[in-house]
């Protein structure tokens, strides 16, 4: 990431170096005009990465594109989680973390000697499994990242913005100061969503955001995802089918398969598509028994 001008999707400027240019115009269309080629956000070219001499996830090639939810499935073990944190570097600090291949964000390797791992995590925020608001007011929890960016003009609209977005505002507005661990688990996950979209970033990665929560939280969820992606690029790992039949535009399937070095199992991408296609009419005859629920 050499770029060092940048536009910003938001009227604030937060005082880090400005390395990632984000491109905010319509997608280009192709020449004949009629059918819209959505940009990039993510290329993975040859994507392996290991903790130690366990290969989690190898030879992953895929493109991430704009404004789309992408659904990462497959069965537990074949490096969803780690594939998904990789977007973000969240992986960086795990011991024996290794990656080659290269992932380009926005054209820039993520990985690469001039990207800058505060501007990385400002433009890619990450929601976890379990809700995990931090021991403070809810206020505090949506203004955290934002007041930590130097963010600190017009406050209380960013926030107030974060939860309407989050569809939470209407049932926290008139407790803002009270903390947010008196929040239901629903409720707490949607607090996760607001306090990272408070900073506007591009990309929004969830690990499995409903799994811990009931029907009702988890289709509120789910409502604000498919709500969300007009304004964001998403990418989510669930374990649901459903769930990713619902908000997912496009599915990838992991599942567990020899090495390139043939010595081990690891993860691998096995079929990637429009997520009508991949429940509908996959290619693959592992996606098939997957989808279908003969496997994993
Ligand atoms: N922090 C870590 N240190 C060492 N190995 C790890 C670590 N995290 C994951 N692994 C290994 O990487 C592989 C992929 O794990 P990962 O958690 O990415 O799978 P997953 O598809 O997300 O599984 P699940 O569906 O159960 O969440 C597994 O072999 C796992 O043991
Ligand atoms: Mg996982």
């Amino acid at each position: 990431m050499s770029t060092p001008d940048h536009t910003t999707p938001g009227a604030s400027n937060p005082p880090v170096q400005r390395r990632v240019r984000i491109h905010t115009g319509p997608p280009p269309v192709t020449s004949n005009g009629d059918r819209p080629l959505r940009e990039s956000v993510f290329e993975l070219d040859n994507v392996a990465i290991a903790y130690g001499s366990n290969i989690a996830v190898a030879g992953v090639n895929m493109r991430i594109q704009r404004n789309l939810v992408t659904a990462f499935i497959g069965p537990s073990g074949c490096g969803k989680t780690t594939l998904i944190r990789s977007l973000n570097r969240m992986n960086d600090s795990v011991p024996g973390f290794d990656i080659n291949g290269e992932i380009r964000y926005h054209g820039h390797n993520l990985y690469g000697r001039g990207a800058d791992r505060v501007e990385v995590r400002r433009r890619i925020g990450m929601v976890f499994q379990k809700p995990n608001p931090f021991p403070k007011s809810i206020f505090d929890n949506v203004a955290w990242a934002a007041r930590n960016l130097g963010m600190r003009k017009g406050l209380h609209e960013r926030v107030e913005e974060a939860l309407r977005a989050a569809a939470l505002w209407d049932e926290v507005k008139d407790r803002l100061k009270d903390s947010a661990l008196g929040l239901s688990g629903g409720q707490q996950q949607r607090l996760c969503i607001a306090r990272t979209i408070a900073i506007e970033p591009d990309v929004v990665l969830l690990d499995e955001p409903a799994s811990a929560l009931d029907p009702i939280s988890t289709q509120a969820i789910e409502e604000l995802v498919h709500t969300l992606k007009t304004r964001y690029t998403i990418v989510i790992v669930t374990h649901n089918m459903q769930q990713a039949a619902r908000v997912a535009d496009r599915t990838a399937f992991f599942s567990l398969d020899a090495s390139p070095d043939g010595t081990q199992q690891c993860g691998t991408l096995i079929e990637y598509n429009d997520t009508e296609k991949i429940f509908n009419d996959p290619a693959d005859l592992r996606t098939r028994d997957y989808v279908t629920g003969r496997f994993g």
